[in-house]
């Protein structure tokens, strides 16, 4: 049976939890494209190149085994029937429906551990092996250039153990006692399907995910059916929108749902653990302002739903899952309510950026982070005005300079602490020095612009700068350069603020 580490899971709490405390009162954070081009040339008559195996990886800079090559995924039909919620003892059908990039004599997916009983391609048996976190699957003829395409995985055990390669904390599927969750960014996804495991491949996702009563499912997206199997109950979740696979979550737990709706009209549902104190649902009660805020500085809430979910059990951690975040219950802490909607805050602002906008390279990663951490400081100046969000920017360039060792430049992390504070809090404090050099108007045209152009698909660090510089009309290398690779902290001089 699985239990979170929580030794190791203490380490992110002391980081995060750390500088909540240190900070309070000033609402400081807690840490918690385009698509892949398609060369359309002729239609899939016979192929004229000859089929290749697919690439084992998609060509990402810091983790080159994750994804993969040569086909582009749809959609995802995840059946997942849960024997025994304690031990995760699960029985899955996973159905991948994709198009060939290439002509494909055979073609990987990223899945770790359980029995597989049979692979099929367009309903015929195919052949398969494994190699560590890599399946193999040799269709029985070749799949043409274009051609669309269904693998059907049949498998059964219990998701592994499975320690990230870039956070300290364990990812995928994971249970507590009473339930389970998931959390899967950036390489936990493949602990419980067979999927195309990198942002580049976003598709939508279909989860029909059977419990044993009393037990109740929550995962992306809008619940379509709810099954009584008698003994078992069958939820159904549909997530239209394209999904980088790292942002699937499925909890079980048995939940209050709560239903609201924002201002504008986004439709909210939090699922609280039966019985949660008011104490724990209130940091989530200004949500609806908060889409609607982001709204009118970002662009439209990009999802057709939101929402969060409490995990019950203690560790350091929230996730962007999209349409719905995650929260442990560490998270949210009644005492430090300011802190709290904080993060509740963070996790609103990556359905912009991380989700809508997702990375196309993980070294990217402060496209995703120091954007939602700055959006805190947004928030704070939203609710407190402008003087608290320069204490706010303050607090934040003091840390920054004090830890400066622990961080790498926000452009530059490395494989192995990919969340490093650099991303998050270095990070920020770039953009807020951008809009400092650009101006007010400039700066939100900017976040709009970028958020417009690549919702729904993937962008990097350049088209990021790209949008800046055509907006402004200002030339941005060597001020980007400053923030993001330099090895020291940037002076922020209308603040007052200098690294030495
Ligand atoms: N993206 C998360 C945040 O909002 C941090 C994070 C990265 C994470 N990987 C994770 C959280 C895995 C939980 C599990 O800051
Ligand atoms: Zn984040």
């Amino acid at each position: 049976m699985r239990r979170l580490n929580f030794a190791r899971s203490y380490i992110l709490i002391a980081v995060i939890l750390a500088f909540m405390v240190g900070c309070t009162g000033t609402a400081v954070p807690s840490l918690t494209t385009e698509p892949p081009t398609v060369v359309v040339t002729e239609p899939p008559v016979t192929p004229a190149v000859e089929a290749q195996p697919g690439a084992a990886g998609a060509g990402d800079s810091l983790y080159p085994n994750l994804g993969n090559g040569g086909y582009d995924v749809q959609h995802y039909t995840l059946d997942l029937t849960v024997n025994d919620v304690e031990t995760a003892d699960l029985s899955g059908q996973t159905v991948i429906e994709a198009r060939a990039t290439q002509p494909l004599s055979s073609l990987n997916f990223d899945f770790i551990g359980f029995e597989i009983k049979e692979v099929t391609v367009n309903g015929q048996p195919a052949e398969f092996e494994r190699n560590k976190q890599e399946l193999i699957v040799t269709p029985s003829s070749p799949l043409a250039e274009n051609e669309s395409f269904t693998v059907e995985v049949r498998y059964q055990g219990s998701p592994g153990e499975m320690d990230s390669i870039a956070i300290p904390i364990q990812t995928g599927w994971i249970t507590f006692d009473g339930g389970s969750f998931v959390l899967s960014e950036p390489d936990g996804a493949a602990s419980f399907y067979p999927v195309n495991d990198h942002p580049l491949d976003k598709a939508s996702y279909t989860f029909r995910v059977t419990v044993p009563d009393p037990f109740e499912v929550a995962a992306n997206g809008l619940l379509t059916e709810t099954i009584d199997n008698e003994g078992t109950t069958t939820f159904v979740f549909e997530a239209r929108e394209p999904m980088a696979s790292y942002l699937a979550t499925v909890n079980i737990d048995e939940f209050d749902l709560e239903t609201s709706q924002s201002e504008n009209g986004v439709p909210i549902r939090n699922y609280f653990p039966t019985g949660s104190p008011e104490a724990m649902r209130r940091p989530f009660g200004r949500q609806g302002e908060m889409i609607d805020y982001f709204g009118d500085m970002f662009g439209a809430y990009p999802f057709e739903v939101y929402g969060a979910l409490v995990i019950d059990t203690a560790f350091g951690a929230a996730l962007e899952t999209q349409t719905m975040s995650i929260f442990s219950k560490a998270m949210i802490d009644p005492t430090q309510p300011e802190g709290s909607e904080s993060v509740v805050a963070h996790e609103l602002a990556h359905q912009w950026f991380g989700d809508s906008v997702s990375l196309a390279d993980w070294r990217d990663i402060w496209l995703n982070e120091s954007f939602a951490t700055y959006a805190q400081g947004l928030w704070t100046e939203h609710i407190k005005g402008p003087e608290a969000r320069d204490k706010w920017i303050k607090d934040i360039y003091a840390y920054v300079r004090e830890n400066r060792q622990s961080m790498s430049p926000p452009g530059e992390p490395t494989a192995e602490r990919l969340f490093n504070a650099g991303v998050y809090y270095w990070g920020a404090l770039a953009l807020h020095a951008l809009r400092l050099e650009v101006g007010d108007e400039n700066f939100f045209e900017t976040l709009q612009t970028y958020h417009e152009r690549f919702k729904g698909g993937n962008a990097r660090t350049a088209d990021f700068i790209a949008v800046a510089e055509e907006v402004s009309g200002k030339e941005l290398s060597a001020f980007f350069d400053s923030w993001l690779y330099n090895n020291d902290l940037a002076a922020i001089p209308a603040l007052g603020l200098e690294a030495k």
